[in-house]
């Protein structure tokens, strides 16, 4: 199987989790997308209530072409599950995301979720954190440049994301920037996540550690669930 086929076999494994009457997040990414697709088909063809909260622009447009019942974040109490993608997925079930620019509202929708499952196609298992995937970094766009910098001494090997013409420079979607951290692997990850939520003009870094619930892995031999806190 290629890869796009290994991210539709977990977004159809992952809507089999998704119940009737549930607040469903849903995350941002190809592999979300197929999600979305099965998900709109499932609820046309068994006549389900479900009401999903997103975690970006790109997903609620889908989400509304599929016809899924979109609500505001502000107007929910709780979310029963959300169901994101990941870009890279260590053996002790630490994550990095935000290649997709989302970091900051998919890490608000994660914090509120009863539960929060994480699909992926097998690539984006590892070892250790950072050891394939760049460190996104959302910075308010003042003085940027200066954190550019200080990113630099430190040894984070920064770059600045860009559009997709690579022109400009890439503005998620609370009008910020995203600076690429590109350390390999992370060993201390709580630490780092410490020191960069510490630092002034940043807002979210895409370190998600100790919050995923599961795994829904994509293999040839069909998909695996892995358990990772109750
Ligand atoms: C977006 C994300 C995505 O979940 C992550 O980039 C995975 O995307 P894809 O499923 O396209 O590989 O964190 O900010």
């Amino acid at each position: 199987m290629n890869q796009d086929e290994l991210k539709k076999q977990v977004g159809d494994e992952a809507v089999k989790y998704i119940q009737d009457g549930m607040i469903v997040g849903l995350g941002t990414g190809s592999t979300v997308s197929c999600l979305i697709d099965s998900l709109g088909e499932k609820i046309r063809q068994k006549h389900l209530h479900i009401t999903c909260v997103t975690t970006s622009k790109n997903t609620s447009k889908h989400a509304k072409e599929q016809n899924i019942k979109l609500i505001p974040l502000d107007d929910v109490d709780h979310i029963d599950l959300t169901i994101d993608g990941a870009d890279e997925i260590s053996a002790d079930f630490q994550g990095i995301k935000g290649g997709g620019g989302s970091l900051l509202w998919e890490k608000i929708v994660a914090n509120i979720s009863d539960n929060y499952i994480w699909i992926v196609d097998e690539s984006k298992m590892s070892n250790k954190i950072g050891e394939h995937f760049k460190l996104p970094v959302e910075v308010v766009p003042f003085g940027s440049k200066q954190l550019f910098r200080r990113f630099t001494k430190l040894g984070y090997k920064p770059t600045w994301r860009m559009d997709s013409k690579g022109e400009h420079r890439f503005h998620t979607d609370s009008d910020n920037y995203i600076i690429d951290l590109h350390m390999g692997a992370i060993e201390h990850p709580h630490h780092l996540a410490d020191s960069l939520i510490r630092t002034v003009g940043v807002i979210e870094q895409g370190l998600f550690l100790d919050r995923v619930n599961a795994v829904i892995v994509g293999h040839d031999s069909g998909p695996e669930y892995m358990q990772a806190r109750p």
